[in-house]
């Protein structure tokens, strides 16, 4: 007998199932100028790398020959050179040279191994292990070419990355997480009014925020949330100095391991030195998130709305978890497959 899956929310394999038809940041282009990275996303091991020609591509992070990772040799014009036996491989999977062989066109046939899409934005190659549900998570307010912008050192975490998504939004911690950073901040949140659309969720908030925050970025009058289901967030800041943004996106190691990217932009009177200056800033902030987030139990984002204790002020981030379960179930109907569960 098979149940109605839309009636139930998405267990932890379904979230993993799902997250393999979404596009995921897997490195920043600038820690590929030295050669290739190894990322792994879904617990798939990928060599990502820059051709000679500055094509991004990603690649199986394991050799055909003798399973060496690709992700430790080094780039030969448009292929991944193996360390061991310097087989190349080009970032379609196929191999273009065998140095061992006086005859190329010896290669054998069999000579593949997977390739996966490469995208650029934003500084990131992104890629999806399978058909991919939505595009890229774009947001037509940050556009790359207008504003001045910059990364943040990626870190991980031992937990899911809606955990981390979701604290990003999360206005009730401000108070508790943050005193040390923010200054003291009101532990009381005012009626949130989040618009939820499909996957994604919007919300604007008056908020005056302590010293340390103004001093970088300027008094600040407003902020927008907007959050994209599963892996980006961010917030638009509106300030006396002009808009700045926060954007920050995700990868899935595992279902209970994560990677996070951070970008720093500004538009009016924002330049390189402001950059460095909020990454600075941010960087304390995250330490602080990075504390509480990685301890929490379970490691996952629960999308059962009934599993945990809600109030009003936890409206935004379950907006988020809504949308974050419907992107699961819009991905597992995409796929052709039927996943079977058992209940009880
Ligand atoms: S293991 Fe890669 S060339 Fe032999
Ligand atoms: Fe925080």
């Amino acid at each position: 007998m098979t149940e109605d899956r839309s009636s139930l929310p998405p267990s932890s394999e379904d979230v993993v199932l799902a997250l393999r038809h979404c596009w995921q940041p897997v490195a920043r282009l600038q820690d590929l100028e030295d050669g290739p990275r190894r990322a792994v996303l879904l617990g798939e091991a990928l060599a990502v790398f820059l051709t000679g020609n500055g094509e991004a591509a990603v690649v199986a992070d394991r050799c055909a020959h003798r399973g060496a990772s690709l992700s430790m040799g080094e780039v030969c014009g448009e292929s991944i050179q193996c360390p061991y036996h310097g087989w190349e491989w080009a970032g379609d999977g196929s191999c273009t040279r065998i140095p061992s062989l006086a005859d190329q066109a010896q290669i054998p046939p069999l000579a593949r191994i997977p390739s996966y899409p490469a995208r650029v934005q934003w500084g990131l190659v992104w890629t999806t292990l399978e058909e991919p549900l939505t595009d890229v998570p774009g947001v037509p307010w940050f556009d790359e070419d207008h504003w001045t912008w910059g990364h943040g050192e990626p870190f991980e975490l031992p937990v899911a990355f809606g955990l981390m998504i979701e604290n990003f939004r999360d206005v009730a911690h401000f108070a508790f997480v943050h005193a040390a950073t923010l200054g003291p901040q009101p532990a009381e949140v005012e009626p949130l009014v989040p618009e939820r659309n499909g996957l994604e969720v919007r919300l604007r908030r008056n908020m005056g925020w302590g010293d340390g925050a103004s001093s970088t970025w300027g008094a600040l009058r407003e902020i927008e949330y907007h959050t994209i289901a599963p892996n980006f967030t961010s917030g638009r800041f509106f300030t006396d100095e002009g808009e700045r943004c926060l954007v920050h996106v995700s990868r899935a190691i595992s279902a209970t391991e994560s990677v996070h990217y951070w970008i720093e932009g500004g538009l009016e009177n924002f330049d390189e030195e402001s950059v460095g200056k909020a990454i600075a800033y941010d960087a304390g902030i995250y330490a602080e998130d990075v504390a509480v987030v990685s301890k929490i139990q379970p490691p996952e984002l629960s999308l059962d709305p009934n599993a945990e204790i809600n109030t009003l002020a936890d409206r935004y981030t379950l907006a988020y978890r809504e949308a974050y379960a419907e992107f699961v179930n819009r991905a597992l109907a995409a796929r052709s497959t039927f996943i079977p569960r058992t209940s009880g």
